[in-house]
Protein backbone atom coordinates (compact mmCIF):
# COMPACT_ATOMS: atom_id res chain seq x y z
CA UNK A 1 0.00 0.00 0.00
CA UNK A 2 1.53 3.17 -0.91
CA UNK A 3 1.93 6.22 1.81
CA UNK A 4 -0.77 8.49 -0.33
CA UNK A 5 -2.98 5.20 -0.10
CA UNK A 6 -2.49 4.75 3.90
CA UNK A 7 -2.90 9.11 4.32
CA UNK A 8 -6.39 8.74 2.16
CA UNK A 9 -7.48 5.47 4.37
CA UNK A 10 -6.91 7.57 8.00
CA UNK A 11 -8.46 10.31 6.70
CA UNK A 12 -11.76 8.49 5.87
CA UNK A 13 -11.76 6.36 8.53
CA UNK A 14 -10.90 9.43 11.13
CA UNK A 15 -13.93 11.08 9.34
CA UNK A 16 -16.04 8.77 9.16
CA UNK A 17 -15.95 8.05 13.11
CA UNK A 18 -15.97 11.50 13.72
CA UNK A 19 -19.23 12.17 12.50
CA UNK A 20 -20.28 8.85 14.03
CA UNK A 21 -19.41 9.54 17.33
CA UNK A 22 -22.54 9.45 19.26
CA UNK A 23 -22.09 11.59 22.24
CA UNK A 24 -19.40 14.13 23.31
CA UNK A 25 -17.83 11.68 25.74
CA UNK A 26 -17.38 9.22 22.71
CA UNK A 27 -16.01 11.96 20.82
CA UNK A 28 -14.00 13.08 23.64
CA UNK A 29 -12.07 9.60 23.37
CA UNK A 30 -11.87 9.49 19.87
CA UNK A 31 -10.35 12.57 19.80
CA UNK A 32 -7.32 10.88 22.42
CA UNK A 33 -7.18 7.98 19.70
CA UNK A 34 -6.42 9.93 16.79
CA UNK A 35 -4.89 13.17 17.87
CA UNK A 36 -4.05 12.16 21.41
CA UNK A 37 -0.04 11.92 22.37
CA UNK A 38 -0.01 8.20 21.40
CA UNK A 39 -2.63 9.00 18.55
CA UNK A 40 -2.91 7.68 15.33
CA UNK A 41 -2.48 10.64 13.42
CA UNK A 42 0.26 12.18 15.65
CA UNK A 43 2.21 9.10 14.76
CA UNK A 44 2.23 9.43 11.81
CA UNK A 45 3.22 12.62 12.32
CA UNK A 46 5.92 11.23 14.18
CA UNK A 47 7.16 8.96 11.51
CA UNK A 48 7.46 11.83 8.67
CA UNK A 49 11.56 11.90 9.92
CA UNK A 50 11.82 8.22 8.60
CA UNK A 51 10.25 9.14 4.99
CA UNK A 52 12.52 9.43 2.09
CA UNK A 53 13.42 13.15 1.60
CA UNK A 54 12.30 13.69 -1.71
CA UNK A 55 8.68 12.68 -0.19
CA UNK A 56 8.79 14.27 2.83
CA UNK A 57 7.94 17.50 2.14
CA UNK A 58 4.62 16.34 0.11
CA UNK A 59 3.68 13.81 2.96
CA UNK A 60 3.84 16.54 5.34
CA UNK A 61 1.71 18.79 3.65
CA UNK A 62 -0.77 16.39 3.18
CA UNK A 63 -0.63 15.19 6.77
CA UNK A 64 -1.29 18.48 7.89
CA UNK A 65 -3.66 18.79 5.78
CA UNK A 66 -5.13 16.01 7.10
CA UNK A 67 -5.40 16.73 11.03
CA UNK A 68 -6.71 20.06 9.95
CA UNK A 69 -9.65 18.60 8.20
CA UNK A 70 -9.91 16.03 11.29
CA UNK A 71 -9.87 19.00 13.37
CA UNK A 72 -12.68 20.91 11.51
CA UNK A 73 -14.75 17.54 11.89
CA UNK A 74 -13.69 17.57 15.46
CA UNK A 75 -15.00 20.72 15.97
CA UNK A 76 -18.02 20.84 14.38
CA UNK A 77 -19.38 17.68 15.40
CA UNK A 78 -18.71 18.79 18.99
CA UNK A 79 -21.07 21.57 18.22
CA UNK A 80 -23.58 19.10 16.94
CA UNK A 81 -23.76 16.59 19.80
CA UNK A 82 -23.58 19.48 22.82
CA UNK A 83 -26.61 21.26 20.91
CA UNK A 84 -28.24 17.99 21.11
CA UNK A 85 -27.52 17.31 24.43
CA UNK A 86 -28.88 20.50 25.00
CA UNK A 87 -32.17 19.72 23.22
CA UNK A 88 -32.24 16.92 25.34
CA UNK A 89 -31.75 18.39 28.71
CA UNK A 90 -34.51 20.80 27.74
CA UNK A 91 -37.03 17.86 27.24
CA UNK A 92 -36.21 16.39 30.26
CA UNK A 93 -36.32 19.33 32.58
CA UNK A 94 -39.15 20.99 30.70
CA UNK A 95 -41.47 23.40 33.05
CA UNK A 96 -45.23 22.64 32.54
CA UNK A 97 -45.99 26.14 31.52
CA UNK A 98 -49.38 25.18 31.32
CA UNK A 99 -49.89 24.24 35.49
CA UNK A 100 -51.75 26.91 37.30
CA UNK A 101 -49.54 29.24 39.26
CA UNK A 102 -49.05 28.78 43.12
CA UNK A 103 -50.33 32.41 43.55
CA UNK A 104 -49.71 32.07 47.42
CA UNK A 105 -47.48 34.91 48.51
CA UNK A 106 -45.01 34.01 50.43
CA UNK A 107 -45.74 35.21 53.76
CA UNK A 108 -43.15 37.67 55.54
CA UNK A 109 -40.96 35.82 58.84
CA UNK A 110 -43.19 33.47 60.04
CA UNK A 111 -46.59 34.56 60.10
CA UNK A 112 -48.32 36.73 63.02
CA UNK A 113 -51.12 37.02 64.63
CA UNK A 114 -55.03 38.15 63.43
CA UNK A 115 -55.84 41.54 65.00
CA UNK A 116 -58.22 40.20 66.44
CA UNK A 117 -56.71 37.88 68.35
CA UNK A 118 -53.99 40.58 69.26
CA UNK A 119 -56.72 42.44 70.98
CA UNK A 120 -58.35 39.82 72.53
CA UNK A 121 -55.11 38.49 74.07
CA UNK A 122 -54.24 42.10 75.05
CA UNK A 123 -57.75 42.10 77.06
CA UNK A 124 -57.57 39.21 78.37
CA UNK A 125 -53.98 40.22 79.97
CA UNK A 126 -55.99 43.35 81.45
CA UNK A 127 -58.76 41.21 82.95
CA UNK A 128 -56.72 38.71 84.41
CA UNK A 129 -54.69 41.70 86.46
CA UNK A 130 -58.50 42.98 88.19
CA UNK A 131 -58.97 39.22 89.17
CA UNK A 132 -60.74 38.27 86.27
CA UNK A 133 -60.75 34.55 85.31
CA UNK A 134 -60.62 33.87 81.03
CA UNK A 135 -63.64 31.31 80.39
CA UNK A 136 -64.96 29.33 76.91
CA UNK A 137 -67.98 28.06 75.72
CA UNK A 138 -69.63 26.36 72.61
CA UNK A 139 -70.63 27.97 69.92
CA UNK A 140 -73.35 25.78 69.21
CA UNK A 141 -75.29 26.50 71.75
CA UNK A 142 -78.63 25.22 73.54
CA UNK A 143 -81.93 27.60 72.82
CA UNK A 144 -81.99 27.20 77.23
CA UNK A 145 -78.17 29.27 77.34
CA UNK A 146 -78.37 31.53 75.18
CA UNK A 147 -81.75 32.94 75.79
CA UNK A 148 -84.00 30.98 77.74
CA UNK A 149 -82.07 31.26 81.13
CA UNK A 150 -80.93 34.80 79.92
CA UNK A 151 -84.49 35.36 80.56
CA UNK A 152 -85.46 35.72 77.42
CA UNK A 153 -88.47 33.34 76.71
CA UNK A 154 -89.43 31.92 73.57
CA UNK A 155 -92.11 34.51 72.85
CA UNK A 156 -90.14 36.87 73.20
CA UNK A 157 -89.54 39.93 70.74
CA UNK A 158 -85.94 40.44 71.50
CA UNK A 159 -85.50 37.37 69.79
CA UNK A 160 -85.98 38.98 66.70
CA UNK A 161 -83.16 41.08 66.53
CA UNK A 162 -81.05 38.09 67.51
CA UNK A 163 -81.92 35.91 65.11
CA UNK A 164 -79.16 32.97 64.09
CA UNK A 165 -78.41 29.70 62.52
CA UNK A 166 -80.28 26.63 63.55
CA UNK A 167 -79.38 23.07 63.62
CA UNK A 168 -82.21 20.83 62.69
CA UNK A 169 -82.18 19.38 66.64
CA UNK A 170 -83.19 22.77 67.90
CA UNK A 171 -79.77 24.20 68.73
CA UNK A 172 -78.47 27.50 67.71
CA UNK A 173 -74.75 29.11 66.87
CA UNK A 174 -74.80 31.48 69.74
CA UNK A 175 -76.00 34.68 69.16
CA UNK A 176 -73.79 36.64 72.02
CA UNK A 177 -71.37 35.39 74.18
CA UNK A 178 -73.68 36.22 77.10
CA UNK A 179 -74.17 32.57 76.85
CA UNK A 180 -71.36 31.87 78.86
CA UNK A 181 -72.90 33.56 81.52
CA UNK A 182 -75.21 30.89 82.10
CA UNK A 183 -72.71 28.57 82.01
CA UNK A 184 -70.47 29.89 83.98
CA UNK A 185 -73.56 30.19 86.83
CA UNK A 186 -74.04 26.48 86.17
CA UNK A 187 -70.57 25.13 87.19
CA UNK A 188 -68.65 28.13 89.17
CA UNK A 189 -69.82 29.43 92.74
CA UNK A 190 -69.93 33.12 93.85
CA UNK A 191 -68.01 35.22 93.94
CA UNK A 192 -66.46 35.55 90.39
CA UNK A 193 -65.37 37.62 87.85
CA UNK A 194 -64.97 35.97 84.59
CA UNK A 195 -64.54 36.90 80.91
CA UNK A 196 -65.81 34.91 78.31
CA UNK A 197 -64.10 36.26 74.42
CA UNK A 198 -65.46 33.87 71.65
CA UNK A 199 -67.15 34.00 68.08
CA UNK A 200 -70.88 34.61 67.73
CA UNK A 201 -73.42 34.58 65.05
CA UNK A 202 -76.60 36.08 63.73
CA UNK A 203 -78.20 36.12 60.60
CA UNK A 204 -77.74 39.82 59.16
CA UNK A 205 -77.68 41.18 56.40
CA UNK A 206 -73.85 41.85 55.69
CA UNK A 207 -72.15 45.47 54.73
CA UNK A 208 -69.30 47.42 56.11
CA UNK A 209 -70.39 47.05 59.65
CA UNK A 210 -72.45 43.85 60.13
CA UNK A 211 -71.11 40.12 59.46
CA UNK A 212 -73.09 37.15 60.11
CA UNK A 213 -69.88 36.01 61.94
CA UNK A 214 -68.08 38.00 64.59
CA UNK A 215 -66.68 38.44 67.91
CA UNK A 216 -67.52 39.77 71.38
CA UNK A 217 -65.81 39.43 74.74
CA UNK A 218 -68.30 38.97 77.89
CA UNK A 219 -67.69 40.08 81.00
CA UNK A 220 -69.12 39.57 84.67
CA UNK A 221 -69.03 40.03 87.91
CA UNK A 222 -70.64 38.66 91.36
CA UNK A 223 -70.54 39.33 94.77
CA UNK A 224 -72.56 40.15 98.08
CA UNK A 225 -72.50 44.02 97.03
CA UNK A 226 -72.24 44.96 93.06
CA UNK A 227 -73.41 48.18 92.12
CA UNK A 228 -73.29 50.53 88.94
CA UNK A 229 -70.20 51.95 90.63
CA UNK A 230 -68.38 48.86 89.90
CA UNK A 231 -69.75 49.01 86.23
CA UNK A 232 -68.14 52.30 85.93
CA UNK A 233 -65.20 51.78 87.64
CA UNK A 234 -64.35 48.55 85.66
CA UNK A 235 -64.98 49.98 82.54
CA UNK A 236 -63.19 52.85 83.15
CA UNK A 237 -59.84 51.20 84.05
CA UNK A 238 -60.50 48.61 80.86
CA UNK A 239 -60.66 51.84 78.90
CA UNK A 240 -57.37 53.75 80.37
CA UNK A 241 -55.94 50.31 79.37
CA UNK A 242 -56.94 50.00 76.07
CA UNK A 243 -56.55 53.68 74.94
CA UNK A 244 -53.63 54.93 77.58
CA UNK A 245 -56.17 57.99 78.68
CA UNK A 246 -58.70 58.87 80.67
CA UNK A 247 -61.80 58.06 78.29
CA UNK A 248 -64.68 60.25 78.81
CA UNK A 249 -67.42 58.13 79.41
CA UNK A 250 -71.42 58.08 79.66
CA UNK A 251 -74.35 55.70 80.36
CA UNK A 252 -77.32 55.82 78.38
CA UNK A 253 -80.50 53.44 79.40
CA UNK A 254 -80.65 50.61 76.95
CA UNK A 255 -82.71 47.70 77.05
CA UNK A 256 -81.85 44.10 77.10
CA UNK A 257 -83.63 41.34 79.45
CA UNK A 258 -80.90 40.19 81.22
CA UNK A 259 -79.72 43.22 82.74
CA UNK A 260 -81.61 45.36 85.04
CA UNK A 261 -81.17 48.53 84.87
CA UNK A 262 -79.55 48.21 81.13
CA UNK A 263 -77.05 50.74 79.78
CA UNK A 264 -75.41 51.38 76.51
CA UNK A 265 -71.73 53.01 77.59
CA UNK A 266 -70.49 55.56 74.94
CA UNK A 267 -67.13 56.76 74.76
CA UNK A 268 -66.03 60.07 73.57
CA UNK A 269 -64.25 60.10 70.70
CA UNK A 270 -62.62 62.30 68.30
CA UNK A 271 -65.42 64.41 68.87
CA UNK A 272 -68.54 62.54 69.13
CA UNK A 273 -70.21 59.69 71.67
CA UNK A 274 -69.71 56.57 70.38
CA UNK A 275 -71.40 53.79 71.65
CA UNK A 276 -68.80 50.95 72.81
CA UNK A 277 -70.22 48.40 74.79
CA UNK A 278 -73.93 47.76 76.92
CA UNK A 279 -73.40 46.66 80.79
CA UNK A 280 -75.76 46.59 83.62
CA UNK A 281 -76.66 44.44 86.48
CA UNK A 282 -77.73 41.13 86.42
CA UNK A 283 -81.36 40.35 86.31
CA UNK A 284 -82.57 38.09 89.62
CA UNK A 285 -84.32 36.17 87.70
CA UNK A 286 -81.03 35.39 85.27
CA UNK A 287 -79.22 35.04 88.66
CA UNK A 288 -82.13 32.63 90.02
CA UNK A 289 -81.86 30.09 86.28
CA UNK A 290 -77.97 30.04 87.71
CA UNK A 291 -79.33 28.42 90.83
CA UNK A 292 -78.25 31.95 92.88
CA UNK A 293 -80.01 33.61 95.28
CA UNK A 294 -80.72 36.88 94.26
CA UNK A 295 -81.16 38.09 97.83
CA UNK A 296 -77.90 37.13 98.50
CA UNK A 297 -75.84 37.97 95.62
CA UNK A 298 -75.38 40.56 92.79
CA UNK A 299 -74.00 41.24 89.53
CA UNK A 300 -72.75 42.86 86.60
CA UNK A 301 -72.31 42.29 83.22
CA UNK A 302 -70.87 43.63 80.11
CA UNK A 303 -70.85 42.40 76.19
CA UNK A 304 -67.81 44.38 74.64
CA UNK A 305 -68.16 44.23 70.96
CA UNK A 306 -64.30 42.67 69.74
CA UNK A 307 -64.70 43.07 66.03
CA UNK A 308 -65.88 46.64 66.70
CA UNK A 309 -63.29 47.61 68.82
CA UNK A 310 -60.41 45.87 66.46
CA UNK A 311 -62.25 48.31 63.84
CA UNK A 312 -61.74 51.11 65.52
CA UNK A 313 -58.12 50.28 66.73
CA UNK A 314 -56.23 49.82 63.63
CA UNK A 315 -59.07 52.01 61.34
CA UNK A 316 -60.55 49.43 59.58
CA UNK A 317 -63.69 50.54 57.52
CA UNK A 318 -65.23 47.11 56.72
CA UNK A 319 -65.58 44.11 58.66
CA UNK A 320 -65.78 41.98 55.97
CA UNK A 321 -62.12 42.05 56.19
CA UNK A 322 -61.19 40.85 59.52
CA UNK A 323 -63.16 37.45 58.56
CA UNK A 324 -62.18 37.20 54.56
CA UNK A 325 -58.87 35.88 54.99
CA UNK A 326 -57.16 37.71 52.42
CA UNK A 327 -53.81 37.95 52.97
CA UNK A 328 -53.26 41.49 51.52
CA UNK A 329 -55.04 42.69 54.13
CA UNK A 330 -53.56 40.44 57.21
CA UNK A 331 -50.04 40.79 56.24
CA UNK A 332 -51.11 44.63 57.14
CA UNK A 333 -50.79 43.53 60.89
CA UNK A 334 -47.81 41.30 60.76
N1 LIG B 1 -75.32 40.08 74.83
C1 LIG B 1 -75.68 41.41 74.43
C2 LIG B 1 -75.63 41.53 72.92
O1 LIG B 1 -74.90 40.79 72.29
C3 LIG B 1 -74.77 42.44 75.05
C4 LIG B 1 -74.84 42.56 76.54
C5 LIG B 1 -74.02 41.78 77.33
C6 LIG B 1 -75.68 43.46 77.16
C7 LIG B 1 -74.06 41.91 78.72
C8 LIG B 1 -75.70 43.60 78.52
C9 LIG B 1 -74.92 42.84 79.30
O2 LIG B 1 -76.28 42.33 72.32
Amino acid sequence: MSEAQDLTQLRNSSLAAVSAAANLAALEELRIQLLGKKGSITLALKTLKDIPAENRKSVGAELNQLKNSVEAAFASREKVLSLSQLGERLAREAIDVTLPVDSRPLTRGAGSLHPLTRVQQELELIFRGLGFTVVDGPEVETDYCNFEALNVPATHPARDMQDTFWTSGGDLLRTHTSSIQVRALQSMKPPLRIVAPGRVYRYERMDASHEHTFYQMEGMMIDKKVTVGHVIYFMRTLLREIFGFEAKIRLRPGYFPFVEPGFELDIWFKNRWLELLPCGLIHPRVLEFGGIDPNEWQGFAFGLGLSRLVMSRFKIDDIRHLQGGDLRFLTQFS
